[in-house]
């Protein structure tokens, strides 16, 4: 006995010569199939893929399914049961054998383009109008799963969106488009965006090691042979009785002496030498170290603060803002400290 199997379904045994569309109506698989012309073959609504088995099309199938024939589309009112079948029934695919139109995709990326929010659509990348245009000439290839991996990344998440919004009903689509379908689209879009490469590893030995001794051993040669050559710009050895004007630290804590001799003497514990040199640098240093975890409440414009931020600037701008004004800041204050003061810690042009 032949044997009929729809694809994500079940598998059945029929008697030979049974009419596919009954059999779909006796088994409550007909509910995509209204077959309105009651199987006189004049309609295509009882259309179903077959995918192995079901002979040559009949003239009425040609007729009416003309193109969709290359697509495996029959008219399930005119075949018989005399071999083995296996069916896609409309409304019961699934992501494997799913049949997107070229067209299809064309009406979701033309309403997302025109109707989408695309920036707050969550994605790895950025959605853009030009990008949806640029995807929409290229749908032949996407249906044929030969599109850009980011194009499924995108469509993906343009339709996850859609339905969370509940506007799939949205789309005008010329094709019927069911939230099954597009449960099942976006599992068959998942399938053809690449999985996430790990990131490479890299053992620190013996190959970072190589890398650090290297330089560390270039250095050292380098410098030895500049000190040989180049003699030091020292001054005079040290005296207890003399103290140059102005005194100035390192180069590397002349940001904290600028600070210092800037800050106001409060009084009490808070003289001058404690705002700047302590309670300032220490909320500066605080902040550096909290960054990490105040970061969500930096980033408040972000609608979904439970993802990470990665690592780009547009992910993280008021933390990468923040922290770069501070870092600016305390350059800013050695440059001050380097160029701008002379005796007494007065102010002058570094050309005077
Ligand atoms: S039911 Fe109308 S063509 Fe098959």
């Amino acid at each position: 006995m032949p044997k009929i199997s729809i694809i994500g379904q079940r598998e059945f045994e029929v008697e030979p010569g049974t009419n596919l569309l009954k059999f779909l109506q006796g088994a409550h698989y007909d509910q995509s199939l209204p077959a309105t012309c009651g199987g006189r073959g004049s309609c295509a609504t009882c259309a179903v893929r077959v995918l192995k088995g079901g002979g040559p099309p009949n003239a009425a199938e040609k007729d009416l399914l003309k193109g969709r024939l290359a697509k495996k589309w029959r008219l399930s009112c005119q075949m018989t049961a005399t071999e083995d079948l296996e069916l896609e029934v409309p409304g019961y695919e699934s992501a494997e054998s799913l049949e997107i139109e070229p067209e299809l995709l064309r009406d979701i990326l033309d309403y997302a383009a025109e109707q989408l929010p695309l920036r707050r659509v969550p994605a790895p990348q950025r959605i853009t109008v030009r990008r949806l245009k640029e995807m929409r000439h290229r749908v032949e290839a996407i249906v044929d799963g030969g599109g850009d991996p980011q194009d499924f990344q995108i469509l993906r998440a343009l339709l996850s969106y859609a339905r969370a919004h509940d506007r799939i009903k949205e789309i005008p689509s010329k094709q019927p488009f069911t939230d099954k379908t597009v449960g099942l689209m976006l599992q068959a879009f998942a399938k053809r965006v690449p999985e996430e490469q790990p990131e490479e590893e890299i053992l620190t030995y013996p190959y970072f090691l190589y890398v650090i001794v290297t330089i560390f051993f270039f250095l050292t040669a380098s410098l030895s042979i500049y000190a040989l050559l180049v003699n030091a710009p020292l001054e005079q050895p040290a005296t207890p009785s003399f103290t140059p004007n102005p005194e100035k630290a390192p180069w590397y804590f002349l940001g904290i002496q600028e600070l210092l001799a800037d800050s106001p003497n409060l009084g009490g514990f808070l003289t001058s030498v404690a705002i700047g040199g302590i309670i300032l640098p220490g909320f500066f240093v605080l902040f550096l170290v909290l960054i990490p975890y105040i970061e969500p409440y930096l980033e408040f414009w972000r609608r979904d603060r439970a993802r990470p931020p990665g690592r780009r600037l547009r992910g993280r701008p008021v933390t990468v803002a923040l922290f770069t004004a501070s870092i600016l800041l305390f350059l800013f204050l050695i440059i001050i400290g380097t160029y701008f003061r002379g005796p007494q810690w007065q102010f002058v042009l570094p050309w005077q």
